[in-house]
Formats: structure tokens, C-alpha cells, sequence
């Protein structure tokens, strides 16, 4: 089994072209946030931490993130396209994140819009995207991503709703091989969706994994919360529902936030 060290990653990146350079932290705030604040010093770069102490999730939450349980890591990327398409990274990322728990571990987990990989209902993994443009162009996008491996449980509060790899199929998995896979799925569908600036070429498995597409879903924007069925994920990332009183609509990853109706 590989572990998840400087070495190895330097030998993981040296065979691709998408990042010129990578780091390993064992400890840092967060790697998104150090993507960010040091953005400048790189062109593109993947971060890696074995612990965060300030791991940041959507919507201002917090990401537990610790000490060598879990994957941490911050894809800074350089992206050649326009700053309204950039939030798709995300579920190109979850994609390949699906894909690379299957290889590694056989699981087939499911995708529950915009970010979060679930298996059995419960929080495996979650995505962050951040933006710096200057108006009409993107500086960077950072993508960040938390997945659960080797914790043993969770804190009372997060009990019901996350797991990990650890929990589900009770063994250690190594965390550089999750990365490896991740890498190898990510680079191919990164270099469609540069050319496409949109989700056709992964929207049927988006759907297929979607926990929420066909179902009916709370959706809460601000402070306002209304019932909607979702009826598909369209090549654009949005999630198309109908509400209540039967109006249609789109919604963008953004401030939005959906849970299924149970
Ligand atoms: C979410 O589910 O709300 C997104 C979680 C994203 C967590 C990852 S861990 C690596 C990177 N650094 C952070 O501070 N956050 C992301």
C-alpha cells in the first residue's frame, strides 16, 4: 500500500501536465484558503494536507479535518474559461471523485447536488469551489476537496449524517491511492470540460448519481425554505425543478442549498 508522501506525489504529478507543482502540508489552516493567499506564487498546483485546522465547508460551514484520517486537498487551476461557467468545476470534481472511489474501494456512491458524494445517505465527501476573476476573466479557480477515509467515527453531531470509507467497508485505505485515482479521473474530464464549457459529456452520470434528481426536494435560498420536485441536472450544472404551484425553474450552485424530502 502507498502512502500519501511527499515523495510519491512528486512522482504522481511528474507523469501529468496539469500541475506544475505540489505541496504537502501536515498541518495548515486550509488548503483552499492557502491556495488563495498564495495564489500569486504559482501557476497551477495541487495542496495536500494531513490535518486542517480551520477546514472550510459551503455556506460558511465547518470541515473537520483530522489529523490523517481523511483527504484534504486544493486543486489551484488556471481555467480558460468564462467566470459563469467556472462553478461546473464542481461537479466535474465530484464525478471524478465517484469514479475514483470505485476504483479504489468498488463502492458506488451517489452525488448529491452540487458537491457532496454520499453513499447510503450519508456525507462521504464535499467540494469547494473559489473564484478570483478581475470582471470579464478568471485569476484562478481553487477546488477543494474533503473526502472521510480513515475516520474510525464522528463527533456526536455529524454521527447521522457523515461516514467513511473506513466506517463502510472496515479497513484503513490508503489516501494516496484515493488521490492517484482522483488525479487520473480528474485530468481527462478537466481537459473535456475546457473545451466544452459545459456538462454534456458527464450530464447522464450526474443524473444517474444524483440522490435527488426524480425526488421530491426542500430548497432554501436565504432565509426563505419552499417544497420542489427535482426533475433533472442539465447540461449547464443546474438543477431544473418544479415548485408547488407548479413553476418551473433553474437553480445554479450558489446560495442554494437542497435536502431531500423525507
Ligand atoms: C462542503 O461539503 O461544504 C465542502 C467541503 C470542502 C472541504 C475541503 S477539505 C480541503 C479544502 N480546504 C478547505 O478548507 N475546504 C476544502
Amino acid at each position: 500500500m502507498k502512502n500519501l508522501t511527499a515523495e510519491n506525489l512528486k512522482h504522481l504529478i511528474k507523469n501529468q501536465s496539469l500541475f506544475k507543482q505540489v505541496k504537502l502540508f501536515d498541518t495548515i489552516n486550509s488548503t483552499n484558503s492557502y491556495a488563495k493567499q498564495n495564489a500569486t506564487s504559482y501557476q497551477t498546483a495541487l495542496f495536500i494536507a494531513n490535518e486542517q485546522t480551520a477546514g472550510r465547508g459551503r455556506l460558511g460551514r465547518v470541515w473537520s479535518s483530522s489529523k490523517e484520517d481523511g483527504l484534504y486537498f486544493s486543486m489551484l487551476l488556471r481555467p480558460t474559461i468564462k467566470p459563469e461557467v467556472a462553478s461546473m468545476l464542481t461537479q466535474v470534481a465530484a464525478v471524478a471523485m465517484s469514479r475514483a472511489i470505485k476504483e479504489v474501494s468498488s463502492l458506488e456512491t451517489q452525488i448529491k447536488w452540487p458537491n457532496d458524494i454520499i453513499y447510503n445517505n450519508k456525507k462521504l465527501c464535499g467540494i469547494l469551489t473559489e473564484m478570483a476573476t478581475d470582471g470579464k476573466e478568471i485569476q484562478y479557480v481553487v477546488v477543494g476537496v474533503g473526502l472521510n477515509v480513515n475516520q474510525a467515527t464522528f463527533d456526536e453531531e455529524l454521527l447521522d449524517i457523515a461516514t467513511s470509507l473506513n466506517i463502510l467497508l472496515n479497513k484503513k485505505i490508503s489516501r494516496y491511492e484515493l488521490i492517484e485515482a482522483f488525479i487520473n479521473a480528474f485530468i481527462p474530464l478537466y481537459e473535456k470540460f475546457l473545451i466544452q464549457s459545459d456538462l454534456s459529456f458527464v450530464v447522464d452520470e450526474l443524473n444517474k448519481k444524483s440522490t435527488i434528481v426524480g425526488q421530491d426536494i426542500i430548497v432554501f435560498h436565504q432565509d426563505n425554505r419552499y417544497h420542489a420536485k427535482a426533475t433533472i441536472i442539465n447540461e449547464l450544472g443546474e438543477l431544473e425543478i418544479i415548485d408547488e404551484f407548479g413553476n418551473e425553474d433553474k437553480l445554479c450552485y450558489g446560495e442554494v442549498s437542497v435536502r431531500k424530502l423525507r
